[in-house]
């Protein structure tokens, strides 16, 4: 085939982002956010099950010559840390070299919002502390949840000491401990944060405190926030009032919080970067040369570079 002819058509080749979620809705935040960053198009595909995404990334590929691969994307949505990271591994292993396709996984916009938040905490700390993650006592709250799980992954793996707190005890987050253990090699503690007076007793103990509770939830109050010496750091990603965190505003951006002297993090700050994280990963998908795979700590490494 004339070269010419080859070469207009592959610049001609669209993009299309094929975007998978295991709940009955794809996120139309996340639609947005493809589109917006550049994808031509993006369709969505719900109710996919994890045995489902051999067979719809085998589909994908096949469909394309190899070196449409990296015009095409699949994303991986949903509202489950571990199930999406599952689909990640599966979806890589069903590539059959040369014919791959770039694929990244962002259940419920976690893997990129709790980027944006140890990204925030991480240059804060250094900031006002000289100090970085390795070894800072951190308590995150709401770990239950997909952005928890993945924030105090995302920590532990840079060499903090994490502990996640359950609000209905202990039994759930030890589970969740143990998993986070054995899936990455991480250590976790776990603590029971059920009462008002747990909780305090907690921050007492901590230099940093995360809170990524059900929107709307109030999680620490300007009380207990003021019975914690050593606490250096507060960040919130609950962004419907009232704030997670007592008295924290939505645009703070690592000001004292009022008659203390811990720095606060308020959610508009850290969904700043976590947006531009979301759309910076997505632009990388689109103009990357080889098919790229990205998870949490591709989101990472990009929100500590945008985090000021
Ligand atoms: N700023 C941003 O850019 C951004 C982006 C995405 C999400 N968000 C926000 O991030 C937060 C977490 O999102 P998500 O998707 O991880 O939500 P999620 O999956 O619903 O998890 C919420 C967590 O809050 C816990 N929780 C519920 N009631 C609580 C209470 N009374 N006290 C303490 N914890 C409580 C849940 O525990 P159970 O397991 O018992 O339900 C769970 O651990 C939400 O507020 C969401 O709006 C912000």
């Amino acid at each position: 085939m004339d070269a010419t002819i080859e070469k207009d058509r592959t610049l001609s080749r669209k993009t299309i982002l094929h975007m998978f979620t295991p709940l009955t809705h794809m996120s139309p935040f996340d639609v947005n956010m493809a589109l917006d960053a550049g994808y031509e198009h993006v369709v969505p595909y719900t109710e996919v099950t994890l045995g489902d995404i051999g067979n719809l990334v085998q589909d994908a590929i096949f469909s394309r010559p190899p070196d449409a691969g990296v015009a095409t994307g699949i994303f991986l949505a949903g509202k489950d840390a571990e199930l999406a990271l599952d689909m990640l591994d599966a979806a890589k292993k069903a590539m059959v070299p040369p014919f791959k396709v770039s694929v990244f996984a962002d259940p419920a916009g976690s893997f990129t919002t709790a980027a944006a938040m140890v990204a925030k905490v991480e240059k804060t700390l250094s900031k006002l502390h000289g100090r970085d993650l390795k070894d800072a006592r951190i308590v995150v709250f709401g770990a239950t949840g997909v952005v928890g799980y993945c924030t105090a992954v995302i920590a532990a793996k840079e060499g903090a000491k994490v502990t996640i707190v359950g609000h209905d005890g202990l039994v759930r987050v030890s589970s969740i401990a143990a998993s986070m253990g054995k899936r990455f090699g991480v250590t976790v503690e776990a603590a029971d944060g059920s009462t008002d007076l747990k909780k305090t007793d907690l921050l007492q103990r901590s230099d940093v405190a995360l809170t990524a509770a059900r929107a709307g939830v109030q999680v620490l109050s300007k009380a207990q926030l003021s019975s914690a010496p050593d606490l250096l750091v507060v960040a919130d990603v609950n962004a419907v009032p009232p704030a997670g965190v007592e008295g924290l505003t939505v645009n703070a951006n690592g000001e004292n919080l009022e008659g203390t002297t811990i720095a606060g993090i308020g959610p508009l700050s850290i969904g700043n970067v976590k947006y531009k994280t979301q759309a910076g990963l997505f632009e990388q998908m689109i103009k990357a040369e080889k098919p790229v795979a990205f998870d949490f700590q591709d989101a990472f490494a990009l929100a500590r570079g945008l985090a000021k």
